[in-house]
């Protein structure tokens, strides 16, 4: 169990400092009344004005002292609050980095950029709060309960009618407030997660004419939160004259008292105002420890948000990272990829998605795989640089089981294009430079050549360094392809993966593809996904997956002669090509 509060250890000092700041601030405050009660009884009612002067003066500097307290303490707890606030989100963000993609199949974006931004600052308030209130609050109360018993016992008394029906209606209005808070606390939550689904799909929503739908589903749960933050605020609203009531009813029974002492002449005017004075701040004190607890509580919601990612386990360990697992310098040379036995799923109870999946890839081959939507093609490559691992079977490379390796070294060496193609703002030779971090514009050009992406990004304004805004929407699909499939010609890797690269691709494109990664000096092996037929009728092998199982696999004559399955798809496919090109 992780807790949240150990975050504030480095800034110890600082969390000791605000209350000591605040305690200054208390104590001056707490002088004030005194001083009031002076001016009244030895002062104007002497008529010496004098003694009303230097009294209002050491007053002045009293505040004056109270102030630097208040700010120093405000100074020291945002310190901290914000030290501690740092400290988690990029505990958090490096706890993200290390997640697998199960891992991510479990939090969404979203939530994950909820977690990393409200819940953060909403804790860091409650820690800035609690520095400065929580301590303030009790200070200020018992100091105040000691300077009225100080004035007078006897009228300290009516306290004890008061206070406990105080907290009683302070108890009863955090029982009914707390749930309520709580519940405010998810609903910004939604609002939230559906404002950030809103904005990365904005260009879909327009595209689908989608605006009144979500119009409506962000006005609903706006509403909801809205109605929710009134109904928790009417508590507060009824609670608050409750709680004034009590204040106003012991003011009232304390000048009754304290009127008959001071006629009597047990007391004077001015310790009275004093005394008025000083419980007035008792019962806010109490109020404000309120208002603290229902910030805590809104508090905790976040902080077991966030301790939920970080007590996730990545549930892909990383050998290299632990002392017994494998040897730093095991490392990829050939490039042969062996599928034994492979069975996979993506839930421990689900449906397996690959079954008993086995085959080998030599060497520099390369392999295509082919079947309809959902047969598993994506999840099957996903398993070889370690995206997923498989429940049972294994994977090998170059013969060792690719959990033997770092996660460093396996990865290194494979190369691989997504199904949807993503860039990153900066230029487009910063993008070429994930696969190779030290390549230089040579290299970045001889792979753009190879996934004929050179000649489009000559045409762009600054070639190379051209910079691509966010999510690269200045170019076309296809031509994100091409720089995807550039990216991973820069490692040069030993294994090239292609999950449906080219599907944005022209045809006569593709084949230019083809035959320059034929022609390229570096061999790899290589697995292909794609669609059309002609795409793979040159591949080495050729897998038919259908529902998560191999249907067959040969080359493109030996399954065209023997694999009924492929002779359909052949047949469909080559039959429309014919028929375009007439
Ligand atoms: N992250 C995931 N979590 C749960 N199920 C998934 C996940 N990704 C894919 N699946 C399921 O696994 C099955 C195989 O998906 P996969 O993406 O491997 O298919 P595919 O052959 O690549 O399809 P396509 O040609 O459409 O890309 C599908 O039924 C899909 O619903
Ligand atoms: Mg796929």
């Amino acid at each position: 169990m992780i807790r949240i509060s150990r975050y504030l250890k480095p800034y110890w000092a600082y969390v000791l400092l605000a209350p000591l700041f605040m305690a200054l601030e208390v104590y001056m405050d707490l002088l004030q009344p005194n001083y009031m009660a002076d001016i009244v009884d030895n002062g104007i009612a002497n008529g010496d004005m004098n003694y009303v002067l230097t009294r209002l003066l050491i007053m002045l500097g009293i505040a004056f002292v109270g102030m630097l307290g208040g700010i120093g303490c405000i100074y020291a707890s945002s310190v901290a609050a914000l030290g501690f606030g740092t400290d988690i989100r990029s505990d958090l963000f490096r706890k993200i980095q290390t997640f697998s993609f199960t891992n991510l199949d479990r939090f969404p974006t979203p939530s994950l950029i909820t977690r990393l931004t409200n819940d953060v600052t909403q804790l860091q308030n409650v820690v800035t709060m609690s520095l400065a209130m929580m301590i303030r609050a009790p200070l200020l109360c018992i100091g105040s309960i000691i300077m009225t018993i100080k004035i007078s016992p006897s009228l300290a008394s009516v306290l004890l009618i008061a206070l406990p029906l105080t907290i009683i209606g302070i108890i009863v209005i955090i029982r009914i407030g707390f749930p309520l808070f709580r519940k405010v606390q998810s609903k910004i939550d939604r609002v939230n997660t559906i404002m950030r689904e809103n904005l990365a799909g904005i260009r879909l929503v327009k595209a689908f004419l989608r605006k009144d739908f979500e119009e409506n589903r962000f006005q609903t749960a706006n509403e909801d939160l809205r109605d929710t933050a009134i109904k928790a605020g009417r508590i507060m609203a009824t609670g608050m004259p409750l709680l004034m009531l009590i204040t106003n009813l012991a003011t009232v029974a304390v000048l009754w008292m304290g009127g008959i002492k001071v006629q009597n002449g047990g007391l004077q005017i001015g310790d009275l105002i004093a005394f008025i004075n000083y419980l007035v701040r008792i019962m806010m004190s109490l109020v404000m420890i309120a208002f603290n607890l229902i910030a805590f509580s809104r508090g905790k919601v976040s902080a077991d948000r966030i301790r939920e990612v970080l007590m996730e386990q990545p549930d892909i360990v990383d050998p290299g990272e632990n002392p017994d697992g494998a040897s730093e310098d095991l490392k990829i040379t050939r490039g042969q990829v062996v599928f034994e036995n492979v069975t996979f799923s993506y839930s421990p109870d689900g449906e397996p998605v690959l079954k008993n999946i086995s085959f080998t890839a030599e060497p520099g081959e390369t392999v295509a795989i082919l079947g309809e939507t959902g047969s598993g093609k994506t999840t099957l490559v996903n398993l070889i640089p370690r995206l997923y691992d498989p429940q049972e079977g294994r994977i090998l490379i170059d013969g060792v089981d690719v959990r033997k390796y770092s996660l460093y070294n396996l990865r290194k060496e494979i190369g691989m294009v997504m199904q949807t193609s993503l860039l990153f703002s900066g230029s487009i030779l910063d993008n070429l430079r994930w696969g190779d971090p030290d390549a230089d514009l040579e290299k970045a050009i001889e792979a753009a050549s190879i996934a004929q992406a050179h000649d489009f990004i000559m045409q762009t304004p600054n070639g190379y360094q051209t910079d691509l805004s966010q999510g690269g929407v200045n170019l076309s699909g296809g031509q994100k392809q091409r720089l995807n499939i550039a990216r991973a010609l820069m490692k040069r890797p030993k294994i090239l993966i292609l999950d449906d690269a080219t599907s944005a691709v022209d045809m006569a494109t593709e084949l230019k593809i083809q035959q320059a990664l034929r022609r390229w000096n570096h061999k790899c092996t290589t697995f292909i996904i794609a669609q059309r037929i002609s795409s793979v009728m040159d591949a080495d092998k050729i897998i038919i997956l259908e529902q998560g199982r191999i249907a067959g696999i040969g080359t493109h004559e030996e399954l065209l002669a023997s694999n009924p399955l492929y002779q359909d798809i052949y047949r469909s496919q080559i039959g429309k090509e014919v028929q375009q090109y007439a």
